[in-house]
């Protein structure tokens, strides 16, 4: 075999400049190793730039491992235990990046999240990663407990091979379910792939409901044991807004969601307002809880007509009771090219939790999003991506 130029043998190829790429990178180099970093955007981070509205919503205070869905819910607590989003909060300081809390324990940049990649890029300079960005890659080959990589017309290799390639959500970035591909590959396994973090579409049975799209209430969304109180905004194709990106993560075809409209109030308020106006009628009382259009559209589907004082009090617990559990049945979401994030991937029984090497293939690693771990909304994918990358960068 012909020997390699010496610039093209590193410690560590990682692929995927994502969050969880820069972090494994930064790390890793920052630890001595020579790591190359290679993505086929021509920029680092992309997801980071556009997420939290442009303000990056780079960690949850409260984020642990009951805020992450996977096959194997004790999977991510090594790694979110070593590194916290404290540790992140005080990389971000180191770097003089304004921050507040804006609510849950969400906390944002100031400014831009612009800072959140410049800053990674710094770790990594400082690091001395080498990059390779804009190329799409080549072959990828393992012998002889070293990996080969075709980049930008070249070969590189290392005893060490980093998949960073996050998820097929938002193709349009530049996603790709290439990590998928490479891990079975490896012979590791894929846990079904589906988009969460995603608005839901309702049938046209429903259409009465899209009649108030930009409409957006608080509201308790559930799907079958998860349960999130949060805003539900309405669609012209379905539902939207935190509280239903959240329960998508749970949905699965066919299955229904419950909304409670009213999530304050105590049972019984409706044969109460029966009692204390008997005059009033129920649009009236819905639209000094919720927004005009949403009270009337809930009114007519509800059909009591009339004076309260007229209903019989079985009719209105049977609304109340309707009210706070509104069954909606989608028929789908938006799909890849909408969701935040990839529930499922490279299966985590695969994976060791500490060092997120594969436990059959010595030197390959996976984390990020590329793996069978999904955060709730608000901050939790991002933590779990530097989480991950820290972990594997200490390992490598
Ligand atoms: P990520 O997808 O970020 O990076 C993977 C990298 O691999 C990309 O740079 C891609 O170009 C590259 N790649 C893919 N295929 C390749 C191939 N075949 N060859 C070479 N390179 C390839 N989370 C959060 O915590 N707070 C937030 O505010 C938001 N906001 C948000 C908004 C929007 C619109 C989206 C889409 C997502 C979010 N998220 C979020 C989720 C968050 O962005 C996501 O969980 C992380 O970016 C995942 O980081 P990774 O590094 O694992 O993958």
């Amino acid at each position: 075999m012909n020997s390699l130029p010496s610039f093209d043998r590193f410690d560590v190829i990682v692929l995927g400049a994502g969050g969880a790429g820069l972090m494994c990178a930064a790390t890793a180099g920052q630890r001595g190793r020579r790591v190359l970093l290679v993505d086929h955007s021509p920029e680092p981070g992309r997801k980071i730039l556009i997420s939290g509205g442009g303000r990056c919503n780079f960690t949850n205070i409260g984020a642990g491992p009951a805020n992450y869905l996977s096959a194997n819910p004790h999977f991510m607590k090594s790694a979110l235990s070593r590194y916290t989003p404290a540790d992140f909060v005080a990389l971000v300081e180191r770097h003089g990046i304004a921050w507040h809390e804006k609510t849950l324990g969400q906390l944002f940049c100031d400014g831009s999240a612009r800072q959140i990649v410049a800053m990674l890029v710094a770790e990594c300079d400082r690091g001395l990663v080498e990059w390779q960005l804009g190329a799409p890659l080549g072959e990828i080959d393992h012998a002889d407990g070293h990996f080969r990589v075709g980049v930008a017309g070249r070969m590189v290799e290392a005893p060490a091979l980093v998949i960073a390639t996050g998820g097929p959500s938002i193709p349009k970035l530049g996603a790709t379910g290439f990590a998928y591909d490479l891990a079975r590959r490896f012979g590791l396994k894929v846990v079904e792939p589906r988009p969460a973090l995603v608005p839901l579409t309702l049938p046209a049975e429903e259409a009465l409901f899209r009649e108030l799209s930009g409409v957006a209430t608080p509201v308790t969304a559930s799907c079958g044991k998860a349960v999130f109180r949060e805003a539900a905004l309405f669609t012209h194709r379905g539902l939207s807004g935190p509280a239903i990106l959240q329960v998508s993560s749970h949905w699965r075809h066919g299955q229904e969601i419950g909304i409670d409209f009213l999530p304050g109030e105590t049972p019984g308020w409706l044969r109460s307002a029966k009692r204390e106006r008997p005059r009033g009628a129920l649009p009236t009382l819905l639209k000094e809880r919720l927004p005009d259009r949403l009270a009337e559209r809930l009114s007519e589907r509800l059909g009591l007509g009339g004076d309260l004082g007229n209903q019989p009090d079985r009719a209105l617990e049977a609304a109340e009771q309707r009210l706070s559990d509104w069954r909606f049945r989608p028929n789908g979401s938006e799909g890849f090219a909408k969701a935040e994030v990839t529930v499922g991937g490279i299966a985590t029984a695969g994976l060791s939790s500490q060092t997120m090497e594969a436990r059959g293939v010595a030197g390959l690693y996976a984390i990020g999003e590329a793996v069978d771990v999904t955060g709730w909304l608000g901050g939790y994918n991002f933590q779990w991506a530097w989480a991950s990358g820290w972990a594997a960068g200490q390992a490598l």
